[in-house]
């Protein structure tokens, strides 16, 4: 059939035309919002390990985030000077928001200039004059895998302190947690009743911490580094679905092809290396909010849930905890 090669050129092109058809129909089906994106990362303006390896496409990146159905995008900001970029940058779209507290491996910023008590008025004064913008509090949490940032005593004493700016605010929170269980549900139990509620974000753990999060009435979000292997897949189907909420921690936890349930992916972005950056691709290992349809591909596929139901229940999950002002 394809004898000639312009008709075989012709054919080709016409299944892409098709292809990019069925795309654009298939895109909108679902709606999102990323409970976490780090859009103040460097990487969206094309500067990685602080050179630049190919021009800024924030714009793009936002772009194919709105084609593939994200309605609403959580920047997290894990330290003061980075809650003041985030802010900056939600204030250029009505639908980006951002967190305000400080992460487990910045902890050692409360005590930089001496002044712990100053540096968290700092974050709540941010909170409390951006009720607009801010939707939670967070990043906060501990982080045991990353001790090299910051020590565990300091860690364990700047989540706690930051359950305040989670009482005065009335703000959820959000919350990382790796290889920390223990001291973590620990700090959590003891100051549940002071905060509104919470998501415990980029979730790594066990079926055990599953229970004993969902006892604790917080939500669960889902990314590329909580489907890494068989144990992850196990323990987010135990997770019930008004529990659940989706995200992609860009510009990490990338869907890697060793990552279990990867067959399940159905949408695939073209992309070129940092290096050769061209219009319209996206970056090699460089995640972004589009790939989002990716985490819900795979958890629909594994939890054996029609996709459409699951993307809109963890829409109204995150609605509920973030977006309604009533509750
Ligand atoms: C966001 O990215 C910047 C640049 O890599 C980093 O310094 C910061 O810690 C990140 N923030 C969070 C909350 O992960
Ligand atoms: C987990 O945390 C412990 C400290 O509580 C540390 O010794 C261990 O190396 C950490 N595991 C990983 C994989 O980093
Ligand atoms: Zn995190």
């Amino acid at each position: 059939m394809f004898s000639g090669g312009s008709n075989c050129n012709k054919a080709s092109e016409l299944l892409s035309l098709l292809f990019s058809i069925i795309m654009a129909v298939a895109r909108n089906v679902y709606r999102f919002i990323d409970i976490g994106a780090n859009l103040t990362d460097p990487m969206f303006r094309g500067i990685y390990h602080g050179s630049r390896k190919h021009e800024d496409d924030y714009q793009e990146v936002l772009k194919r985030a709105f084609d593939h159905g994200l309605k609403k995008i959580l920047i997290t900001a894990g330290r003061v000077q980075e809650v003041k970029e985030s802010l900056e940058l939600a204030k250029t779209n009505d639908v980006l928001y951002t967190t305000c507290g400080c992460h487990p491996t910045r902890c050692g910023e409360f005590e930089k200039n001496g002044d712990p008590d100053g540096y968290l008025n700092e974050l709540l004064t941010l909170a409390q004059e951006n009720r607009d913008k801010i939707v939670a509090v967070g990043e906060c949490g501990l982080d045991y895998d990353r001790l090299n940032f910051c020590d565990k005593g300091t860690q364990l004493k700047y989540f706690e302190r930051q359950f305040e700016l989670g009482e005065s605010t009335q703000l959820p929170m959000f919350l990382h947690c790796r290889n920390c269980s223990t001291d973590f549900l620990d700090i959590m139990k003891r100051n549940r009743d002071r905060i509104k509620g919470g998501v415990v974000h980029s979730f790594t753990g066990t079926k055990e911490d599953v229970s004993a999060i969902l006892d604790l009435g917080l939500y669960i979000g889902i990314n590329g580094c909580s489907l890494k292997t068989r144990e992850n897949l196990e323990a987010m189907k135990s997770i019930p679905t008004d529990r659940l909420m989706i995200e992609t921690d860009a510009p990490w936890c990338e869907i890697k092809n060793t990552h279990a349930g990867s067959q399940h992916i159905k949408t695939t972005f073209p992309s070129k290396k940092k290096e050769k950056w061209e219009k319209n691709f996206c970056v090699k290992s460089r995640n972004e909010p589009a790939f989002i349809v990716q985490v819900l591909e795979v958890m629909a596929a594994v939890r054996g849930e029609d996709i459409t139901e699951l993307a809109n229940t963890m829409y109204e999950n995150t609605e509920r905890l973030f977006f309604k002002k009533e509750q």
